[in-house]
C-alpha cells in the first residue's frame, strides 16, 4: 500500500524539509479509554513511521514539534511522564537512528529541560553528528516567540558591542540568529488531530510554507498518511507572490 503511494510521488518535487505538529495523543487515549500518557507512548510508533517515510521518499529534514514552551502549563504528572518518555525514546531509538544514517538536532531552549533529558539529547546528538541521510530536528521546549526574542537579544548585543550597524540588519541576519540557522525553511507543515492552528511553531520560517491538516490523531499516523500529505503538497502551485501565468512560463 505505502509502496503504491511512493510510486505516485514525483521524486523531483519532494519537499526537502517537512515539519509536523504531532497533536491528538490525549484525545486518542480518551477515545480508547486510556490515560493521556498512553497516548504519548503510542505516538512514539508514529514518530518511527514519519522518520521511515521521510527516508523512503527522500525528505532531508524532518522537524517534529514534541514539546512547546506552553506545554509546561499541563499537569505536573503529565509533564514528568513526557520527559521520562523522551529520555526512554531517545535511548532506545539511538542505535536504530545511527543504523539509518540519521543526524539528530534540536530547536528550543533544551537547557531548561530536566538534566537527564538534556544529557541524553547531548549524547545522542554527538553520536549521530556525522550522519547524512536525514536530519531529524526535535522541537523541545520550543516556541517561535521565544526563538525570535532570543535572536533579537543576540543581534542587539552585537549592535551594542559595535559588530553590527542597525541599518545592516536584514532578514538573512535575523535567520542566522534563529535556532534554525542553516536549516532550509519547511516547504510543508503537517498538523494532525483536526486543529487548524500553528500554536507558536516556526512563525518566521513558515512565511511561505504549505499547510496540510488531517483529522486523524497522532498515534494513528502511518507512512501512508505522510505520503498523502506529500501528494497533496505536490498538487499545489507555490506562487511566492507571482501570478499563476508567470509560474507556468517559468516551468516551460
Ligand atoms: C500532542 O498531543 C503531544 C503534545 C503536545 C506533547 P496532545 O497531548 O496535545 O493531545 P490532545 O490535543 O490533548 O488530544
Ligand atoms: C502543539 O500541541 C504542541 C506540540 C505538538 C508539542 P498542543 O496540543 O500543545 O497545542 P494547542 O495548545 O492545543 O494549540
Ligand atoms: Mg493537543
Amino acid at each position: 500500500m505505502s509502496k503504491d503511494y511512493l510510486k505516485i510521488i514525483q521524486q523531483s518535487q519532494v519537499p526537502s524539509h517537512v515539519a509536523i505538529i504531532m497533536d491528538g495523543n490525549g484525545r486518542w487515549a480518551k477515545k480508547h479509554g486510556k490515560d493521556r500518557i498512553e497516548g504519548h507512548k503510542a505516538g512514539v510508533e508514529s514518530v518511527r513511521n514519519a522518520v521511515k517515510a521521510s527516508i523512503e521518499c527522500g525528505v532531508k529534514y524532518l522537524t517534529l514539534y514534541a514539546f512547546s514552551t506552553e506545554n509546561w502549563n499541563r499537569p505536573k504528572e503529565e509533564v514528568d511522564a513526557l520527559m521520562e518518555l523522551l529520555v526512554f525514546a531517545i535511548e532506545t531509538e539511538v542505535s536504530e537512528l545511527n543504523k539509518n544514517n540519521i543526524k539528530l538536532t534540536t530547536i528550543g531552549d533544551i537547557k531548561q529541560l530536566p538534566e537527564k533529558c538534556y544529557q541524553s539529547l547531548i549524547n545522542s546528538i554527538e553520536l549521530l553528528k556525522n550522519n547524512t541521510q536525514l536530519t531529524l530536528i526535535l522541537a523541545l521546549n520550543y516556541s517561535s516567540k521565544w526563538e525570535i526574542t532570543h535572536a533579537c537579544k543576540l543581534i542587539a548585543q552585537k549592535v551594542k558591542d559595535g559588530f553590527l550597524e542597525p541599518e545592516n540588519i536584514t532578514p538573512q541576519i535575523i535567520e542566522q540568529h534563529l535556532n534554525t540557522a542553516n536549516i532550509p525553511d519547511p516547504e510543508l507543515i503537517i498538523r494532525t488531530s483536526g486543529e487548524y492552528r500553528i500554536s507558536n511553531f516556526l512563525l518566521w520560517q513558515a512565511a511561505y510554507t504549505e499547510f496540510y491538516f488531517t483529522p486523524i490523531y497522532w498515534p494513528e499516523f502511518t507512512k501512508e498518511e505522510f505520503y498523502k500529505a506529500i501528494m497533496d503538497f505536490q498538487k499545489r502551485e507555490r506562487r511566492f507572490g507571482k501570478t499563476s501565468e508567470q509560474i507556468q512560463s517559468e516551468h516551460k
